[in-house]
């Protein structure tokens, strides 16, 4: 049995590979699982960009999200601060997937099946033990830095396709253009469902 099949089964653990040198998130938010670190520092501001894609990914039809914008505006701390806020929203938990490390497309299942404990079996493809391991799973993926692997975007599009219950929440410096994306960035009027600025000079003054 893969730690993804015991994802739900054990409340309280963390099946999922934490990233090396990082604690668990507080106490309170361990009955679902979850490999997401802990941060050092609280939020600064953000409140509305935090609601704002909160309040999207809880739409039954959202399944994915894009936080998009230049490196260092805080894509990944927004990022992991609404998948701490959504975790009670899946049963099956969370899973973060640092992806600044791959620059090899070709790893980016075996990145994703790895922070899901799922292992290579040798018979069948990373991609479709991912696909049946995830295909019922009421998850959210939270996949960071997906600048590096763009190419692999369309894949992303088949496991949301097949596994009716995930959704993902991705950062990346550019837009993925996958069907079903809602991406947030200083584009926003593109996406008149998102009433999201993502002004760097506001930002800026945050840290
Ligand atoms: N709203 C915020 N509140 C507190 N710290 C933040 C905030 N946004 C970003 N940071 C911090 O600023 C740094 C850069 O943010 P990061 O999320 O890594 O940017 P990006 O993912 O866009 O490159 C990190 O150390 C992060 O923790
Ligand atoms: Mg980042």
């Amino acid at each position: 049995m893969t730690l993804v099949d015991r994802v739900g089964q054990q409340p309280g653990h963390s099946p999922m590979e934490q990233p090396a040198e990082t604690e668990p998130l507080a106490d309170h938010l361990d009955a679902r699982p979850h490999n997401l670190p802990a941060q050092l520092t609280s939020l600064i501001g953000r409140e509305h960009e935090r609601q704002a894609v909160c309040t999207l990914l809880r739409r039954l039809e959202v399944r994915l999200v894009t936080l998009t914008g230049p490196g260092g505006v805080g894509k990944t701390r927004l990022g992991l601060q609404v998948a701490t806020d959504l975790l009670d929203d899946f049963v099956d938990g969370v899973c973060f997937v640092p992806l600044a490390a791959s620059s090899d497309s070709d790893l980016v299942a075996a990145t994703i099946a790895r922070a899901l404990g799922i292992k290579e079996t040798g018979e069948r493809s990373l991609f479709d033990l991912l696909l049946a391991s995830l295909q019922d799973k009421h998850l959210l993926l939270l996949l960071d830095n997906f600048e590096q692997v763009l190419a692999v975007a369309p894949r992303l599009s088949n496991l949301l396709a097949e596994c009716p219950h995930l959704k993902m929440l991705v950062t990346s410096r550019a837009v993925l253009h996958i069907r079903g994306e809602h991406a947030l960035s200083r584009c926003w009027q593109r996406h008149p469902d998102c009433r999201i600025c993502w002004p760097s000079a506001r930002i800026s003054r945050c840290w």
